[in-house]
């Protein structure tokens, strides 16, 4: 039987609903939710991630903003912005879009936002108490978002081995953060699988859910998961495609098509993970808006 489908457009759409509900409810009591995204450069996927996070603020009726730097920005000088930003009671929300160019040291950058406006959730302050299991902290945006995406399919994690490919802070490792917490949609077994694992498939095929956040096009092949596995897909790929209207297509990190006929549930490339991302920012950042007034 073939695998049910988790849709994240369908999924990021209620996030987002909800999201412009409670945006309502703030400018009730005279608050705007602010989000300004600071974009140092013109890598164009980085520019056209930051152009939707603009209109997705807008849609739900948020206040939404970019900043765009030239890519020989000094470093002091968007250090400098951060100070500002921290400062600007209409900015509920900083995300300074990764990655920065080489000669700016991204983890001087991150530790500059103050942690009450990390929507991102990257700042050391905020990683301690993901891992802690503090709640009033920011989980960073992609995790979060499949953790809400297992939430919504009526995955039951308790006590289930999750296998994570990819280490990388934004996505690996705050999805093991979240995923050996205990509570809801949690409880899991955690591995994590890196360029360096020996016998990748060993691990893999142990997996009740298998997240593949590893940026390589179509590893995970059906004989590397096991039969009814939860499967999620956190790659965003390019492959050239010369029948393709614009010469190429995306695909994620696994190969859908054979891997949808051995798991339970999968979610798809585009149309799963995706869209997530960018709802999970804007309730963030919402939140953000309503614990700068006590809320
Ligand atoms: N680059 C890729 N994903 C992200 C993200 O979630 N936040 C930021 N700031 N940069 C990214």
């Amino acid at each position: 039987m073939p695998a049910e489908l988790i849709d994240g457009v369908a999924i990021a759409a209620r996030v987002r609903q909800r999201v412009a509900h409670d945006t309502a409810a703030l400018k009730a009591l005279g608050v705007t939710p602010g989000l300004t995204a600071v974009l140092v450069g013109n890598d164009p996927a980085s520019a056209v991630y930051v152009g939707s996070k603009e209109r997705a603020c807008k849609e739900a009726g948020m206040h939404g903003e970019s900043i765009r730097l030239p890519a020989s920005t000094p470093e002091v000088e968007l250090l400098a912005l951060i100070d500002r930003l921290n400062a600007d009671p209409a900015v509920h929300g900083i995300l300074v879009q990764m990655p920065l160019p080489k000669h700016i040291d991204s983890p001087s950058v991150i530790r500059r936002i103050a942690p009450a406006k990390d929507v991102d959730g990257f700042h050391p302050f905020n990683v301690g108490k993901l891992f802690t299991g503090d709640r009033d902290g920011f989980a960073p945006c992609t995790p979060a978002g499949v953790q809400v995406m297992l939430e919504e399919a009526g995955v039951d994690t308790s006590g289930k081995e999750a296998v994570i490919l990819g280490r990388s802070n934004i996505v690996g490792k705050p999805m093991a953060a979240l995923l050996i917490q205990s509570g809801k949609t949690a409880d899991c077994t955690v591995t994590i699988c890196h360029s360096r694992t020996k016998d990748l498939a060993s691990h893999t095929r142990r997996a009740d859910i298998l997240i593949a956040a590893i940026g390589r096009p179509e590893m995970v092949t059906a004989e590397m998961v096991k039969p009814g596995a939860v499967v999620i897909d956190v790659g965003i790929n390019r492959v050239d495609d010369p029948s393709a209207p614009k010469g190429y297509r995306i695909v994620g990190d696994v190969k859908f098509d054979e891997v949808s006929r051995v798991a339970s549930k999968i979610s798809p490339v585009p149309g799963g993970v995706g869209r997530m991302t960018i709802a999970m920012l804007l309730a963030n950042t919402v939140r953000a808006a309503r614990l700068s007034i006590g809320g």
